[in-house]
Parts: C-alpha cells; sequence; structure tokens
C-alpha cells in the first residue's frame, strides 16, 4: 500500500458547505477506491494525506492535482505502509483556522491513536501556521 501527503493552495476559498460537499463526494468515491484518509484546511492551504493501495492512490492523485479548485500541490511525503493511519476515514475534514494559536489542539481532538509520530508531527505543522509578524 501506499501513503501521500501534501499541500496545495486554494484558488478561491472554501466556506464550510463548500468543504462538506468536496468531502461528502470524496468519502464516497474513496470508500469504493478502498482509500482513506485525512483533509485540513486552514482558509488558504489544504494538507491531505491519502491511504491505499499505490494504483488506486496515484490515479486519484493525478484527479486531485487537476482540479482546478486548487492549485501548486507538493508532495510532502510519499512512501509504501504496511497499515493504515487512518482505517474508519474514508475521508474527514477538519478546518484550522489561520494565524490562530492554538489552532494544533483543535485539530487532534479526535486524533486516532494510529497515527505515526510523523504525521502528527506534520498536521501539527500545517496547523500552527501563523502570519509572519509586521514590522
Ligand atoms: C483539496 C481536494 C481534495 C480532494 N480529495 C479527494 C479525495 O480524497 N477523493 C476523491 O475522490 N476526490 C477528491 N477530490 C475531488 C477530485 O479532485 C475530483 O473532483 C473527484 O475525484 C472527481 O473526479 P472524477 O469525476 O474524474 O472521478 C479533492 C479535491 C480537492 C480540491
Amino acid at each position: 500500500m501506499k501513503s501521500v501527503v501534501y499541500v496545495s493552495t486554494v484558488r478561491h476559498p472554501f466556506d464550510s458547505v463548500d468543504l462538506e460537499q468536496l468531502v461528502e463526494e470524496a468519502a464516497r468515491r474513496n470508500a469504493e477506491d478502498g482509500i482513506t484518509g485525512l483533509l485540513a484546511y486552514n482558509g488558504e492551504s489544504f494538507m491531505q494525506l491519502l491511504e491505499g493501495q499505490e494504483e488506486a492512490v496515484e490515479e486519484r492523485l493525478d484527479v486531485i492535482r487537476g482540479d482546478s479548485r486548487h492549485e501548486c500541490m507538493v508532495i510532502i511525503r510519499k512512501q509504501a505502509i504496511e497499515k493504515r493511519e487512518c482505517e474508519a476515514w474514508s475521508m474527514t475534514a477538519r478546518t484550522v483556522p489561520l494565524r490562530e494559536e492554538g489552532s494544533a489542539a483543535k485539530l487532534f481532538r479526535d486524533w486516532p491513536e494510529t497515527f505515526s509520530n510523523e504525521t502528527r508531527m506534520l498536521f501539527t505543522s500545517f496547523s500552527s501556521m501563523l502570519q509572519p509578524q509586521m514590522a
């Protein structure tokens, strides 16, 4: 199996309904394809974890990369795995407020124990992004 984490930049900000719709459809398709994962959104960027059979993940990743709702996809980690990190989630979304202290804690309230330390670190970093202080 394969696990991929990427970040991308949203083209037009999503509201909670947009995000809900995206994830509902994604979860339905992912369930058919045996893909599981997590999508975090902070108002400007996405970080997504996708895991499943290599072919299914690569194919879906190509489709997602071409989705005009976001751009500048950067793969942060791609690795072979033996076990899934979030077996229970066909896709679930977490919105974290950008530029707010304590965002990471919000994201991890119901974090599965199966998430590796590295994955936690990646999503913690993402959700801790703060606006640089203006001089
Ligand atoms: C940030 C982001 C994450 C997405 N994640 C998924 C996903 O996990 N699974 C999925 O099927 N579609 C996901 N999509 C939607 C796909 O880009 C695409 O619209 C969808 O797979 C339908 O493609 P198809 O009609 O060619 O099968 C995502 C889109 C965006 C913008």
